[in-house]
């Protein structure tokens, strides 16, 4: 029971009401009758009769009794057109908004001032800057695929540009030149990564490997990985496990043709890549069943998409982190917890091989060699478990859909490139032949191949905005780049950069044979990253370490697709190559269509 003090022409009236809150019209015109007349259900309190009684009657309510806060307007009823208005003061959230907004109006000023008169150093600005809305800053200009957005800026922009997106702010790097100061000539400044609004969340903070700061433990773990984890003995060493991976995929897609039915090629190429980065990590053998690598597989999808969310909230700023709005944090916790335990039951497995005496003729995994350096008492740094399960996550989600993705546009270009699907056709047939798949092997005698996946990666790189963070103020391109600013490189516009391509957006296998006429003659440069112009893989310090591995999955898997099946879409037009929205680099749409036997 609640008593709400009323005023009616002057006079105060109390009554009492049963759980009294923000009442709505209805129950203020209730309330109102049940103060006029008293009692539930009379007769008299009828609309009817109040109306013909009252007409002219405006009645405040002023205050809930025992509310600390004083009188305050609640509502009001204009009875002469029975038309209530609810103020909605009581509501807490009403002063929050209203302090919000203040305090974000306060420091947008301040900050529009400070930035008006603070001194610049003679000659050096910051990198120019589309003009910026309050709070959101340059989100209207913004696009759905974040790249292309991007790329429509910068050529009004610039190639060094700053951008805004609510809370969060970048300079967004857009050609070969400036790509070159931030991966070459101020590699070191530019090699570490920012912090994003899922680091929060993340259980293994502090030892994740792929968003680390350039230190020790990244400089030990970066070494580990080009040494022994994905250097070429360790590869050579697991060639059959993709071998057969290979020929799995290829039986997968002959049971569709046998049974007529299409084939969603986005979800065949992702069972490939993770099964066999599942199998290199940490053996299906100590996994169990394959089930456990689509486990492994679910998780890590779930991991990526709720760290895209949190970091797409980083535009809510400091508010995100706080309320954690939509429980996505939460989610990812759950989803890390269940990681960790899968990956915990796997470690003790290797473990307990370890002491009954070693894995016979299994072949040592990532996980082998991961708890060998745990256990070396002479290592430069002390690996932990915590350490050991970050890294291999960031390896499930570095290595996997990113392979995947590039196989995916393959396919499309080439499904809608006839003329160039012929020729890699005819280059297998003549170096391999019909009776086996295409081999890692084989690889160096494939050059339209090698060609095909060069321009595929040029046209859609499986990460089109490399991120970066600069460590300490430092000039490039003439502007002056700030300590801590995040810096992407769109190296989707790069590889599209008319200044550097010749028909930038056409598919041309051609242009990366040793032949072509555009001189993109340097090929292994180019693959290194040292050619600043074709950055699928980034470049410097950080730049990928899976490159190699992704090659040797790729080429064969591409390879073997083309020799045995031809391929058409399931409507008969040319395949949607539309690009999807996001960071990613995925598809629009899921690439499905029929195989057909060759
Ligand atoms: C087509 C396939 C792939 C593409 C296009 C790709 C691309 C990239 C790019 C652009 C970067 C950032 C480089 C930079 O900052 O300069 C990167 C980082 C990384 N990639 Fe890949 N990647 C692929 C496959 C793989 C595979 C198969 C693995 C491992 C199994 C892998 C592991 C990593 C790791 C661990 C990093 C972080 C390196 C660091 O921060 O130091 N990637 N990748």
């Amino acid at each position: 029971m609640q008593t709400v003090v009323v005023e009616e022409h002057g006079f105060n009236i109390k009554s009492d009401f049963q759980d009294f809150e923000c009442p709505s019209p209805q129950q203020i015109e209730r309330m109102m009758l049940r103060i006029h007349y008293g009692g539930h259900g009379s007769e008299e309190t009828g609309p009817g009769a109040f109306r013909k009684e009252r007409r002219k009657a405006v009645i405040k309510i002023f205050s809930i009794a025992g509310q600390p806060q004083g009188p305050k307007i609640l509502g009001s009823v204009q009875l002469r057109r029975l038309q209530v208005h609810v103020s909605i003061a009581e509501h807490k959230m009403l002063y929050y908004f209203l302090f919000f907004i203040w305090f974000a109006t306060a420091f947008l000023v301040h900050s529009f001032i400070k930035s008006c008169f603070k001194p610049q150093p003679p000659g050096i600005q910051s990198p120019p800057s589309p003009p910026a809305l309050p709070f959101i800053g340059h989100l209207h200009l913004i696009g759905s695929v974040l790249p292309k957005s991007f790329q429509n800026l910068a050529r009004r922009y610039g190639p060094l540009m700053q951008i805004r997106m609510g809370a969060s702010t970048c300079v967004v790097v857009s050609n070969a030149a400036v790509a070159k100061e931030i991966f070459k000539t101020q590699d070191l400044n530019f090699s570490s990564r920012p912090e994003f609004g899922s680091s929060e969340y993340f259980i293994y903070r502090g030892s994740r490997f792929v968003m680390a700061q350039y230190d020790d433990y990244w400089r030990f773990m970066k070494k580990l990985c080009m040494t022994r984890l994905l250097a070429v003995p360790q590869l050579d060493h697991t060639v059959d496990i993709r071998e057969q991976e290979i020929a799995k995929l290829v039986e997968r897609v002959t049971q569709s043709c046998r049974e007529g039915k299409p084939c969603d090629l986005s979800s065949e190429l992702t069972t490939l890549t993770n099964n066999t980065v599942c199998r290199m990590a940490m053996s299906t053998r100590c996994s169990g069943s394959e089930n456990e690598a689509e486990e492994i597989h679910e998780l890590v999808k779930m991991c990526l998409e709720l760290a895209g969310k949190l970091s797409v909230g980083d535009v809510l700023g400091p508010l995100m982190k706080v309320f954690d709005f939509s429980g996505n944090g939460k989610k990812l916790v759950s989803a890390l917890q269940r990681f960790d335990r899968l990956v915990e039951r796997i470690i003790e497995e290797h473990e307990a091989k370890v002491i009954d005496g070693g894995a016979g003729d299994q072949k040592t995994d990532l996980m082998d060699i991961l708890l060998e350096t745990y256990r070396d008492p002479t290592a430069e740094v002390k690996l932990t478990k915590k350490d050991i399960k970050s890294f291999l996550l960031d390896i499930f989600m570095a290595g996997t859909d990113t392979s995947s993705a590039a196989m995916q546009w393959a396919m499309g270009e080439l499904m809608n490139n006839p003329q160039a699907f012929k020729t890699l056709r005819e280059e297998i047939n003549l170096v391999v032949g019909p009776d086996r798949l295409v081999k890692e092997s084989d690889i160096p005698n494939l050059p339209y191949l090698r060609a095909v996946i060069k321009e595929t990666l040029r046209l859609h790189p499986s990460a089109p905005l490399i991120i970066r963070e600069c460590a300490e103020d430092c000039n490039v391109n003439g502007s002056i780049v700030k300590a801590k600013t995040r810096v992407l490189v769109n190296v989707y516009t790069i590889m599209r950069d008319p200044d550097s391509w010749t028909d930038p957006e056409e598919f041309i296998p051609e242009r990366f044979l040793e032949s072509s006429g555009e001189r993109v003659g340097e090929h292994q440069m180019e693959f290194k990253g040292q050619n600043f112009r074709y950055l699928p893989f980034g470049s410097g310090r950080r730049g990928c370490p899976g490159a190699s591995l992704a090659m040797l999955v790729m080429h064969p898997a591409i390879g073997a697709l083309v020799q045995r099946f031809d391929w058409k879409g399931t409507d008969g037009e040319k395949i949607d190559l539309r690009q999807g929205s996001g960071f990613a680099a995925e598809m629009a749409k899921p690439l499905v269509c029929y195989p057909i036997p060759t």
